[in-house]
């Protein structure tokens, strides 16, 4: 994969899109063009995310001959203007690249704790966690590392200009973005959080209050200089600059803990990712900070020594093995998963065949296991996840993939803007086990890997995931959906590789999730009746949500044999590709 250069055409005259963007022209024929659907084919690279228009752009940038990064960072910088929600400056994420010669790099750019954080400081007078600060305002913001993470991955693997690939994010934010329907649902959901700062409630919601409507103008001028100062002065605009004193200051006078000293020295890390295998496929997840590998790897080993392929997809005998493999996979998470920088973390005896047999020993495929009874020392509940991160997944012409999830925590993340900057702060902090020695049976873990540190990154659930077959990507696949995530992806995964489902198939199962604790299995509301009765006969319990996960992917078309971006439908997404102008 060639590194930066310029563009591979020496006319470069920009012309401006339907969109009202610039791009440069394509220098060869045929002419080429973009198109955005709920699934298209995608030989000439395309892109899959929870958004038409950050599709879209990501598209134009490989058409305009830019590579898979290239692609990943403009959609990453267009979802923020566009999915404020998710899309972000202000927080952090994972960029997984398998590159087409076989060669891969995890790019983690995970908030980190500022030095100041402490391991109690979510803890009020009486040792209960504080339930406003732990969310909102400024003490659950981590450093931010999406900025940087772009850079990196830029620098080291990008073709075109970085600027070029900021130039669509600054024109939509300087011009205004359509507020779409999820949008709106978005910020009226969240409105009365975001009213709480004055910043945030000046750009997001209306003078009264209210949310905008759908249709209406948002228009995020502070966003538009913040993103032009990055795309002229680089990373260092944002972590030294004018951004960083704003966010300084900002934090300084609400009750942060946020340092220049934070923003300067924070560093988005080259890791080696973790690899596997499944059914002869090879499978490339994220190592710590995040959990989505070690839970995704360790359910597939332990799922490879049942004969999967012979139960039906969604049927009671497959969920139940699904769920089975979920909750141990999440009780060795809360046992030993954490920022591996400070602690020691072994994920490759936990993802490994010696532990997947352990597993599978103890699972009764007719009857529901108890938590307690496997959880032993560890008592404890996970508190429930809302949906909040975005995933888009990349596959350039050449054969280059980016799978990348990025998040600000929850949906708004912190609900603040510091003034001038234009983008809302994660609450990320909220990622660390705030409660430290104490687990509870609702969720709550309290382990001691995940403990808050000065400079620690906070474990994560997000799973961006390669699968490759033959030596080439087969599914690229993320999602979000906090600790509901490796679920997803799993089920998503093995309704492709043990079912033979396609990927539209296979994305539309319904999605069930078990996390040890509390001792249920959540499921989507598509999930039948008679399944659920089947469950429960099982002994299982059972909790019902709306949709889980939002699972943006692209995948082999098994009729052509050629790649297929395929849009998730649960948040309304879109996949965009290159195609030859007809
Ligand atoms: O890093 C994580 O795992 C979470 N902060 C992601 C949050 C998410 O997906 C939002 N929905 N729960």
């Amino acid at each position: 994969m060639p590194g930066p250069s310029a563009p591979p055409c020496s006319n470069l005259v920009p012309i401006v899109l339907a969109l009202g963007i610039f791009a440069w022209p394509g220098c060869s024929a045929p002419v080429r063009e973009v198109a955005v659907g709920m699934q298209v084919p995608a030989a000439a690279g395309a892109v899959a995310c929870v958004d038409p228009v950050a599709a879209r752009i990501g598209a134009l940038v490989l058409r305009d001959g830019g590579n898979a990064v290239d692609a990943a960072v403009a959609t990453a910088f267009a979802l923020a203007v566009t999915w404020p929600e998710a899309g972000n400056l202000g927080g952090g994420g994972f960029l997984l690249l398998r590159q087409a010669d076989g060669a891969a790099t995890f790019i983690d750019y995970r908030e980190m704790a500022p030095a100041a954080a402490s391991k109690d400081m979510f803890l009020d007078a009486n040792g209960e966690v504080d339930r406003y600060h732990v969310r909102l305002g400024y003490r659950p913001v981590g450093v931010p590392g999406t900025v940087a993470g772009l850079w990196l991955a830029h620098e080291r693997y990008g073709r075109l200009p970085w600027a070029r690939l900021l130039a669509p994010a600054i024109a939509l934010a300087a011009e205004g973005v359509t507020v779409r329907p999820a949008l709106a649902r978005s910020i009226a959901e969240a409105a009365a959080e975001l009213a709480l700062d004055a910043e945030a409630a000046r750009i997001f919601l209306r003078a009264d209050g209210a949310a905008p409507p759908a249709g209406e103008r948002l228009v995020q001028s502070d966003l538009a200089a913040t993103l032009r100062s990055i795309a002229d002065e680089g990373a260092d605009a944002f972590y030294r600059g004018a951004v960083a004193q704003r966010l300084v200051a900002a934090s300084r006078a609400q009750g942060g803990r946020l340092t220049a000293a934070d923003l300067a020295g924070y560093r988005a890390l080259a890791r080696d990712p973790l690899r596997g295998s499944y059914r002869g496929l090879e499978i490339i997840a994220g190592p710590p900070p995040t959990s989505g590998g070690q839970v995704l790897l360790e359910s597939l080993q332990q799922l490879q020594g049942f004969a999967m392929s012979e139960l039906a997809a969604g049927s009671p005998a497959e969920l139940h093995l699904l769920a089975e493999v979920l909750r141990r996979s999440f009780l060795d998470r809360a046992r030993h998963l954490a920022d591996a920088d400070f602690v020691a973390v072994d994920v490759a005896s936990l993802i490994d065949e010696a532990n997947a047999a352990r597993w599978r020993a103890n699972i009764d495929p007719h009857h529901a296991s108890r938590s307690d009874a496997i959880a032993g020392d560890l008592d404890g509940t996970l508190p429930p996840e809302g949906g909040h991160t975005t995933h888009f997944s990349v596959i350039d012409a050449d054969g280059n993939a980016v799978t990348n999830t990025y998040t600000l925590e929850e949906a708004w993340g912190a609900k603040v803007v510091a003034p001038g900057t234009g983008f809302v702060l994660n609450n990320e902090m909220h990622d660390f086990n705030v409660t430290p020695g104490r687990s509870t049976r609702s969720g709550r873990v309290g382990t001691r890997p995940n403990e808050i540190a000065p400079c620690k990154r906070m474990l994560s659930s997000m799973c961006p995931v390669i699968v490759c077959r033959d030596g080439r990507p087969y599914l690229i696949a993320g999602s979000p959906g906090g600790r509901t995530i490796p679920a997803s992806v799993l089920r998503v995964l093995t309704g492709v590789i043990d079912h033979g489902l396609s990927l539209r198939e296979a994305i539309d199962l319904p999605r069930i999730h078990h996390g040890l604790y509390p001792d249920r299995i959540a499921h989507e509301r598509s999930l039948p009746e008679a399944t659920r009765a089947a469950l429960i006969a099982m002994g299982h319990a059972l909790h019902q949500e709306d949709t889980q996960g939002d699972c943006h992917a692209i995948g082999v078309d098994a009729a052509t044999g050629q790649y297929l971006a395929v849009a998730d439908r649960r948040r309304d997404g879109a996949a965009a590709a290159v195609i030859d102008d007809p």
